[in-house]
């Protein structure tokens, strides 16, 4: 009684020809694929299987469905999954109020279809007669599975935060995964024409069914490493200066490390990267990353432990800086002691005051401003004042200059 839709199951186009040709195309559309999941996109492209994506937020689960429609100029479709979510919304739904209007319009004929009728039941089965005239396509809502399903071009379907759906909703995507295809029981089976490319994505809130798992290709995406991260902010042409970009991925890097409520994410960095270079950030600097901390922390705790690693931050940069002022070859060097400001770090394993420059390591701890400002190499406005000499020392030296004048 009801149409039946034939299978079309033809070729299916692939687009990549190496894993190289992957990273390339991706990277054209500006997405940075490390090798792992290069390779695992163009096993989707050879295997025809469906790849989901497991990983904290915000480490390029979306982008990459986003990235791989615009290297392969197929159309995106999205289902974006949340909780209580039913099929009608994934797969496809009767037009309810396209039926309504059709049946007020045609009041008349349908009058004539049950004119003959002589009691309920035989009207019911007169109008039963032509109820495919009601479920037929005409009055098919697709949602995104079934597009995806019977589109004519190749598309990429997106299934977005799939663990945010209820098991329910997984049951149904079983079918469409293994086949690429969905039955609606009025009409018959659609197949896909083209396998599209189905990426799904969790952020892991909770454990996926085997059986969706063993349908796919399963890829865990973690943060990226520091050099990838640096490469990416790089590649969105913020205008942050290279020494700020570096210093800013090390410090997301380790906030990352904090058991944060909402860890940063690469967009969360990418975010800062533009903060920073629009406040005009020319080097790292803490009070600035300290400034702008909410764009990465957005809840209080994270916001009190980004703080702490920040100062923390701040304080071995510091140290470093000293140290490297502190080279322990310049030490004793004919630069005589240290100008203000210019503290060296002690020497590990060296008593400073048996060392020979020791008292150049005693003056750098000195308190700045004790001498007079000669003292520190500064210029002064007349010639130094005389330092008060005993009798003695005036003599020693009166006798030296004499002996050294008479040889
Ligand atoms: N590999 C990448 N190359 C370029 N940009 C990326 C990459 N990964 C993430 N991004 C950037 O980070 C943002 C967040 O990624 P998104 O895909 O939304 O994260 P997720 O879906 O994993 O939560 C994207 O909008 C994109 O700008
Ligand atoms: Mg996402």
């Amino acid at each position: 009684m009801f149409s039946r839709v034939s299978s079309r199951n033809g070729h299916r186009p692939h687009s990549f020809s190496s894993v190289g040709e992957v990273t390339s195309l991706l990277s054209d559309v500006g997405y940075l694929a490390d090798r792992p999941l290069a390779t695992t996109v163009y096993l989707q492209d050879q295997l025809g299987k469906p790849l989901l994506l497991e990983g904290p937020a915000g480490v390029g689960k979306t982008e990459l469905a986003k990235a791989l429609a615009a290297a392969t100029g197929r159309r995106l479709l999205r289902l974006q999954c949340y909780e209580g979510q039913d099929e009608t919304k994934a797969l496809y739904e009767w037009d309810y109020g396209k039926q309504m209007l059709y049946t007020q319009i045609l009041r008349e004929k349908i009058g004539q279809v049950v004119a003959d009728a002589d009691d309920l039941p035989s009207a019911v089965e007169a109008i039963g007669r032509h109820d495919n005239v009601f479920f037929s396509e005409r009055f098919l809502a697709e949602r995104p599975l079934l597009r995806a399903v019977r589109s004519p071009e190749p598309v990429v379907l997106l299934i977005d935060e799939v663990d945010r759906a209820d098991e329910a909703l997984e049951a149904v995507l079983l079918e469409l995964l293994a086949e690429y295809q969905v039955s609606v029981p009025e009409l018959g089976t659609f197949t896909a024409e083209h396998v599209p490319y189905v990426v799904l994505t969790s952020n892991n809130t909770r454990d996926l069914s085997a059986a969706l798992k063993r349908r796919c290709l399963h890829l865990s995406l973690d943060y990226p490493s520091a050099e990838r991260e640096l490469d990416i902010i790089r590649s969105k042409s913020t205008g942050l200066p290279e020494a700020v970009a570096t210093h800013l991925v090390d410090v997301v890097r380790e906030l990352r490390q904090q058991g944060m409520r909402k860890p940063p994410g690469i967009s969360e960095a990418l975010d800062w990267a533009r903060t920073l270079a629009v406040l005009g950030a020319s080097e790292p600097d803490t009070e600035l990353l300290t400034d702008t901390i909410s764009v990465v922390a957005k809840y209080d705790r994270d916001v009190e432990r980004a703080m702490r690693v920040l100062r923390d931050s701040s304080e071995r940069r510091d140290s470093s800086e000293l140290q490297e002022q502190g080279d322990p070859g310049r030490i004793g060097n004919d630069r005589g002691a240290p100008g203000e400001g210019e503290r060296r770090a002690p020497v590990p394993g060296v008593d400073p005051d048996d060392e020979p420059a020791g008292a150049a390591l005693r003056a750098a701890r000195d308190t700045p401003g004790r001498h007079g400002a000669g003292y520190y190499g500064e210029s002064t406005d007349g010639p130094a004042p005389r330092r008060p000499v005993s009798s003695s020392q005036g003599e020693r030296s009166f006798a030296a200059n004499h002996g050294r004048g008479k040889r």
